[in-house]
């Protein structure tokens, strides 16, 4: 960043006070500018940082700064030496995970929540966050054609809301757990829930912080599409309860992180029903599809979702964080988590009309989330959001063409969102090992190139990479240019 020594003079501190505003100003269109070359150069850095592991620490001083710096200094200092231990998420070649994007009106938005600093945790502490975010999420729900009515919240991760959600479930048991809890009780059954061997670790480590136990969650088996096999879902259940267990819930996943398969979430939502148990749905990467109309069919059967998770963080253009936690039973999650001391208690905690957020997890402290996921749905509107989710779709789809169209490389797994898994096996060799070091070799070698970032997976025991798209800046060309570097390197390696 360029021309800010002539600020310095202003930002000297004289007193005990904040940044002078007109310093402020200054130092914001500075940061602004950079950052607007920052996201139109994105292509030019290298999508993994090109640093060792300690080196940025390293050249941080280990002694806390006693006297202030001029900001022009710390500026430097975050080119200098935060830069280059970036990894740049914003690079279209970044493919890895689930790719995601920090759209422009979502940036406006982290800026403006920044500066306004308000606490979400009850109405009275900021009537708008409160209000834009039951606005904002009822907005969302429509485009995802979800009945109403159906309440929603904004937490950081999926991670968090799984564990809200699951906390409800077990609150939903005439077992008073949040009373008094079940270490040590006689009258408490051992609790099991229910995911795919597919779910995320998310689902499992709720499990771990609730006190039901990782055996507290049973793995269900999967078909040849990844997808839970409802049938063994049920026998599990009636196993289970056979032997003294207590089921509770059952996760179904929309889009499951290896490979995005598709829960059957009307079959488990009937089964839920059958046997009286909550049904959570983590939809937080295929989830955000639905904003397509041609895409609603993902969430088929979650109008009978207990609770349901889409991450606008994931794959709906909304800079990190921002997960939705949806739910048909607030008084439930409310149930489980509400608790008012006298320093926090106010008269307008009456009614569905006017939610105190704090009500619905552990946080009490909230970030005022929804305003750039407002300015996010307002910008695009569902039509703009849906174009960008079908392009990400017919993306994904040309690249698993070119992967069934080649006798060198194999699809690993259906593509029903934006995400191939995908490996080399080239005709001929069909050892394994042979197979796995192959693979491992082209993926590091895609990554230290720095154009591209590809993660993997392992299906079937096998090394999978996965082409993920989420970037709004990912363009055909981009996916044209890494097939041929997967070509080029798969010759390479059978040559040498
Ligand atoms: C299907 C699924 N659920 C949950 C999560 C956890 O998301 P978060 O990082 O918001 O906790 C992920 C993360 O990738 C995921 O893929």
């Amino acid at each position: 960043m360029q021309d800010r020594h002539s600020l310095d003079k202003a930002q000297q501190p004289a007193s005990i006070d904040d940044m002078e505003p007109e310093a402020f100003r200054a130092y914001a269109h500075q940061v602004v500018d950079w950052i607007a070359d920052y996201l139109s150069n994105a292509e030019s850095y290298p999508v993994l940082a090109q640093t060792a592991p300690g080196d940025i620490r390293r050249v941080l001083p280990a002694q806390a700064p006693a006297q202030p710096a001029s900001m022009s200094n710390i500026l430097e200092d975050f080119e200098r030496v935060i830069m280059p231990g970036i990894t740049h998420w914003n690079v279209p070649g970044f493919l890895a995970y689930f790719a995601n994007t920090a759209s422009g009106p979502g940036i406006l938005g982290e800026m403006l929540t920044g500066a306004l600093n308000v606490n979400a945790m009850l109405w009275r502490t900021s009537p708008a966050a409160t209000e834009l975010e039951q606005v904002t999420l009822d907005w969302l729900r429509q485009m995802l054609g979800l009945p109403d009515p159906l309440f929603g919240v904004i937490n950081d991760t999926a991670s968090s809301g799984v564990l809200y959600a699951l906390a409800a479930a077990r609150e939903a048991l005439p077992l008073h757990i949040r009373k008094d809890g079940m270490a040590g009780r006689k009258d408490v059954p051992r609790l099991r829930y229910y995911a795919s061997q597919e779910a995320h670790s998310s689902v499992e480590k709720a499990g771990i912080v609730l006190g039901i136990g990782q055996s507290g969650l049973r793995k269900i088996g999967i078909d040849d599409q990844f997808r839970m096999d409802a049938a063994q879902l049920e026998k599990a259940i009636r196993q289970d309860i056979a032997e003294g267990w207590q089921p509770f819930a059952v996760v179904a996943t929309i889009g499951t992180t290896s490979t995005t398969s598709i829960d059957p979430v009307p079959s488990i939502a009937s089964i839920c029903e059958r046997y009286g148990l909550w049904l959570h749905v983590d939809g937080a990467y295929g989830g955000s599809a639905a904003v397509d109309p041609e895409m609603q069919w993902v969430l088929a059967g979650c109008e009978r979702a207990d609770s349901l998770i889409l991450n606008p963080h994931k794959w709906l253009f909304t800079p990190m964080d921002c997960s939705v936690l949806y739910t048909r039973k607030p008084d439930v999650v409310k149930a489980a988590f509400s608790l008012v001391p006298e320093y926090l208690r106010n008269t307008e905690s009456v009614g569905d009309e006017v939610p105190n957020l704090m009500d619905y997890g552990t946080s009490l402290g909230r970030r005022f989330r929804s305003l750039k996921l407002w300015m996010i749905l307002r910008y695009f509107g569902q039509q703009g959001l849906a174009a960008r989710i079908r392009e990400h779709i017919r993306l994904a789809q040309l690249f698993a063409h070119r992967v069934d169209d080649s006798p060198h490389f194999e699809r690993m797994a259906p593509t029903p969102f934006s995400t191939v898994c995908f490996r080399a096996h080239p005709q001929g060799i069909d050892d394994e090992q042979h197979l796995e070091a192959l693979n491992e070799r082209i993926m590091s070698n895609i990554n230290e190139a720095g154009r591209f970032f590809l993660s993997h997976t392992k299906l079937y025991g096998h090394f999978t990479m996965r082409v993920a798209i989420g970037n709004l800046r990912t363009s055909e060309q981009h996916l044209s240019a890494l097939w041929d570097d997967l070509q080029t390197l798969l010759a390479t390696h059978l040559n040498t």
